[in-house]
């Protein structure tokens, strides 16, 4: 085991005894670990290398992926730590988010980007507030890496909530520009960070908010539809998005020319994910809702994940696409049990955050081969 495997599992032992500490003490404590610890993962690497069954790779937009589960944005929001996540097997890397410009995040009570993870409840809870060099840096530092087969990189581009109307518009649109002249292997609009404010609209069309339906059209005929060399976009919905919308959204993104669409993002449906906590994480959690508000991630969405995810596979091929069209599910994701219900559905791809790194506290950096060993 790599010194940097031992500590997550001594971490992992020793997590749950943060919650006799003051609220605010163990989210303050956690939130500055966790940052430290992403950044001595990122350059770590498996002591032997990683080989995974033969039958786990997939083959998609003609990308070959190792595996069908890999990172979810926010994990290397500074295009970071290939090399590990390749080295474990992940199907691709992830990237990102990042915005137009150079983000702070968000700072509250002395804390900055607060996160607090309940291990017993496989739930987390964060108040990251998109914090990010911006995409130029980023792109720059992914265009440098080399890549090992079978795990492409992807990008998660956001609009800059400091940013509005066609500012923001172009923002976006830069960093598509910036992250296809890196050459990265597929780009991720995240439409769904619950931690900053998205423009929105009263007016409706199709049930859908105008002013998301005017930025997809905008990144189609300024970004798709001018495309010189095939790049994969998908888009990123919250996990609390009405499955009332999910025909609507899927027919609007086959019409604009999108390649994919994930469910999704984290969630501010707080009365329902208290229900899932144990009684000695409730005052954490409560203290930090109060405090920050933030998107509930983890067990707690995989029910939704399943569900919205599912649905938009069955709306994709009822409206027999022109184009290869994939979906993508997070939210929740586990085990070898979720994965595999995430295939018989349809879903072509899976993405995790908050069980990566639980997974990798109990088998480091093996977690992809135990995973889909288990298959
Ligand atoms: C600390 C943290 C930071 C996140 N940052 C981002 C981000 O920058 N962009 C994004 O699209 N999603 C972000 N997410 C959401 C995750 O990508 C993912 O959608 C969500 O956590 C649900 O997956 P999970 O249940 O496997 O954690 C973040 C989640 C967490 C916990």
């Amino acid at each position: 085991m790599t010194p940097v495997e031992i500590f997550a599992r001594i971490e992992h032992k020793v997590r749950p005894y943060f919650y006799n500490l003051p609220p605010e003490l163990s989210i303050r404590l956690f939130s500055f670990g966790r940052k430290a610890f992403i950044s001595i993962l990122s350059k770590d690497k498996p002591m032997k290398s990683v080989i995974l069954p033969p039958k786990s790779s997939r083959r998609f937009w003609d990308i070959e992926f190792n595996c069908n589960i890999f990172n979810a944005a926010g994990m290397f929001k500074k295009g970071e730590g290939y090399y590990t996540v390749a080295s474990q097997g992940a199907g691709a890397y992830l990237a990102g988010t990042t915005t137009a410009e150079y983000r702070n995040g968000n700072t509250k009570n002395n804390t900055t980007h607060p996160v607090a993870t309940f291990l017993k409840s496989g739930i987390a809870v964060n108040w990251m507030g998109l914090p990010n060099e911006g995409h130029k840096i980023v792109a720059s530092r992914l265009s440098c890496i080399e890549r090992k087969q079978g795990c492409p990189i992807g990008a998660s581009i956001g609009a800059d909530p400091a940013q509005t109307g066609l500012a923001s518009l172009s923002g976006v649109l830069d960093g598509f520009k910036l992250y296809s002249q890196a050459n990265v292997d597929f780009i991720e609009l995240n439409e769904s960070c619950p931690n900053v404010v998205h423009e929105h609209s009263e007016e409706l069309i199709d049930g859908i908010d105008k002013s998301l339906v005017e930025r997809l059209e905008y990144i189609s005929v300024n970004f798709l539809k001018k495309r010189k060399a095939f790049i994969p976009v998908i888009v990123k919905f919250s996990t609390d998005t009405n499955p009332e919308q999910v025909p609507a959204l899927i027919h609007l993104l086959l019409t604009l020319g999108f390649d994919g669409v994930n469910f999704g993002n984290t969630s501010t449906n707080y009365s329902h994910h208290r229900k899932g906590l144990s009684e000695n994480e409730q005052k954490t959690f409560e203290y930090f809702i109060k405090t920050f508000g933030g998107g509930v991630s983890g067990r707690t969405l995989k029910a939704s994940s399943y569900a919205l995810a599912a649905q938009a596979v069955y709306f994709a091929k009822s409206m027999n696409p022109q184009h290869e069209f994939h979906v993508i599910r997070t939210g929740g994701i586990e085990t070898a049990e979720d994965i595999a219900e995430s295939e018989k559905s349809g879903i072509s791809l899976n993405q995790w955050f908050t069980a990566y790194w639980e997974q990798f506290s109990l088998h480091g950096h093996e977690l992809y081969l135990n995973l889909l060993d288990k298959s």
